[in-house]
């Protein structure tokens, strides 16, 4: 039984598709369309899925797409009273959403008529609940869905058991995490979709000097058991206003409008333009925004743990990118396993949606667990040769060579032990917004300077950004004091003091690292590699930054190839072949 899951029309528009159980493939459109976080209708992302596969549209028993417009008919209806205007986006959107069948026989060619898949519309949250516990490796465990917005709701938990998920209670529109973060990044300059993970990373620069005051824009609240939270609602306009957002448009990177009201800058100063210097009044501003954050998700965390006595979790939606919250939960809360879904995010909605059907509608057992996240596209040694040849790089100024793989290994980790950057292209594509050894740049990270290095030659990335480290996961430990796994680079762990100095790039300003643990099950090659580099420097890791310069990661050879001759890495790895400056 083959089923077909689809965001579309949201951002993150990506597809997935599922057989007899299985995850097959999966991908984010921006991948093909190389338009960050696009939303639209994935038309591409579909057809590789469907090629990956090796199915016709025709042979998809169900398409399964994770929004309900029936879903929380009485609070829409009495926002959309309100705000006219945002009920005529909403709507938009929505018309788009049901001509979906329509949209894929356009995409095909084919009579919408014809398709005999049935269609599921599954809710936001339960998608994002769906696409993490479904393919997690337990059997029992809490839930939680917290993001922005979705379906009118932004945070949503439960349980699950088997095949089967129980949602407990949910917050819905206008109350939100996501929406606090967001609206916050942009009082502090960061208008961008997106941005908010940059806040995060300047939040380790600040002490947390105006958390009263946040907690006056956050307040807990009784809501569900005292598990929940509301905003301060004087702090924002998007309940006023409708949020604004653009997800139809395919070849645009979506736009979030403006969230805080005038009272933000009057309770904490004056808001930052873009352009403006950051000072450390905005810094201790991020640390404030992060330390409220972690009061409230850690604190929901902690009650869902009480409440259902159970010792793992799985977490989704954007606030589940807080690397830095979500390692915090072994030491503030009960929970002892944690598992985030790679695309935490919107696109992880497209699997959830496909996996709900498969077992909350068709009540299938389980059998599948998300090992690792390579199920995006892949290209043969043949495509890698002729993209190369084509280029005629090894005529202007470059050598190529191929290379057995231990040889290959044995050169890369010379070379980044002598201070070169690498750009590192295998395998199929990672799914997510993080590149885990198959599209990444590697690098020393004992290098003080390659921290800086990195950002002047090929990233241009804010300089208070961290870089993040791979690790052999068994060495976890020894490096890091917490050793639980984070092979999706979903956790930010404390180096241990006596090792900061041995890695300093990877370690950020409050001694965090952002890490990626890799097994030799879930990546070979890249394990090997990093392994290479442990038998020439006794450093089992890596620096890992995503193989890209302000575009979304690069995802066929030539993407690569472009990047590496346009920035000024020192080589590039794709596939068997070694590419250098003579
Ligand atoms: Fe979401």
């Amino acid at each position: 039984m083959n089923i077909l899951g689809i965001n579309a029309y949201h951002g993150n528009a990506s597809a997935a598709i599922v057989c007899d159980g299985r995850l097959v493939a999966a991908v984010e459109e921006e991948r093909f369309n190389r338009v960050k976080y696009a939303a639209g209708f994935p038309a591409q992302a579909i057809q590789y899925c469907l090629k990956t596969a090796g199915l016709k549209l025709q042979e998809i028993d169900h398409v399964a797409v994770p929004r309900n417009p029936y879903a929380r008919i009485p609070t829409k209806l009495f926002y959309a009273l309100q705000m006219p205007s945002f009920a005529r986006d909403r709507a938009k959107v929505l018309a788009k959403f049901t001509g979906i069948r329509e949209a894929l026989g356009a995409a095909f060619d084919s009579d919408p008529a014809k398709l005999t898949a049935k269609f599921h519309r599954i809710e936001h949250h339960q998608a994002h609940l769906a696409s993490a516990f479904f393919v997690s490796p337990f059997e029992r465990a809490a839930l939680l869905s917290a993001d922005g917005l979705g379906d009118f709701a932004s945070t949503m938990w439960g349980t699950g058991s088997g095949n089967r998920m129980k949602i407990a209670d949910a917050i819905t529109f206008p109350h939100s995490l996501g929406l606090y973060y967001s609206g916050v990044t942009q009082y502090l300059g960061f208008p961008k979709f997106g941005d908010e993970y940059k806040v995060m990373g300047l939040a380790a620069y600040g002490v947390p000097e105006y958390l009263d005051a946040f907690r006056d824009i956050v307040r807990f609240d009784a809501h569900g058991n005292g598990n929940g939270f509301r905003l301060g609602l004087e702090y924002f306009i998007h309940h006023r206003t409708g949020p604004e957002m653009s997800w139809a448009d395919a070849g645009k990177t979506p736009i979030l409008g403006r969230l805080f009201s005038e009272e933000m800058p009057r309770r904490l100063g004056r808001a930052r333009a873009p352009e403006e210097p950051l000072e450390q009044r905005h810094q201790n501003l991020a640390s404030s925004l992060q330390a409220r954050l972690e009061e409230v998700y850690l604190g929901m965390l902690k009650k869902l743990a009480e409440h259902t006595g159970l010792s793992a979790v799985c977490l989704a939606g954007g606030v589940a990118f807080n690397c830095v919250a979500n390692g915090k939960i072994f030491d503030s809360t009960p929970f002892e396993r944690v598992f985030v879904q790679p695309a935490a995010g919107d696109a992880g909605l497209s699997i959830g949606a496909a996996y709900y059907v498969w077992h909350q509608k068709l009540c299938k057992p389980r059998s599948f667990v998300m090992e690792h996240s390579y199920w995006g596209p892949e290209f043969s040694h043949e495509e890698i040769r002729s993209t190369i040849d084509a280029s005629d790089v090894g005529r202007n100024g470059y050598v190529v060579e191929e290379l057995h793989e231990d040889a290959l290994n044995k050169r890369a980790a010379g070379m980044i032990m002598d201070g070169k950057i690498l750009g590192w292209f295998q395998g199929r594509a990672e799914w997510g917004p993080r590149a885990l050894g198959n599209r990444s740049i590697v690098a020393d990270p004992r290098r003080p300077d390659m921290k800086e290095t990195l950002n002047r030659r090929i990233k241009h990335r804010e300089i208070f950004r961290p870089f993040a480290p791979s690790i052999l996961a068994d060495a976890t430990g020894e490096w890091f004091e917490k050793s639980h796994p984070s092979p999706f680079m979903t956790m930010a762990y404390s180096v241990r003091p006596k090792r900061r100095e041995q890695i300093p790039a990877p370690t950020h300003v409050d001694g965090t690292g952002r890490l990626q643990t890799v097994t030799r099950d879930a990546n070979p090659r890249y394990w090997r590699l990093i392994k290479a580099f442990e038998q020439a420097t006794g450093v089992p890791m890596v620096l890992n930054t995503s193989f890209n310069d302000n575009e979304p990661i690069v995802c066929k050879p030539q993407e690569a190839l472009d990047c590496f001759l346009r920035t000024q890495m020192d080589a590039l790895v794709v596939g068997d072949f070694l590419i250098t400056k003579k």
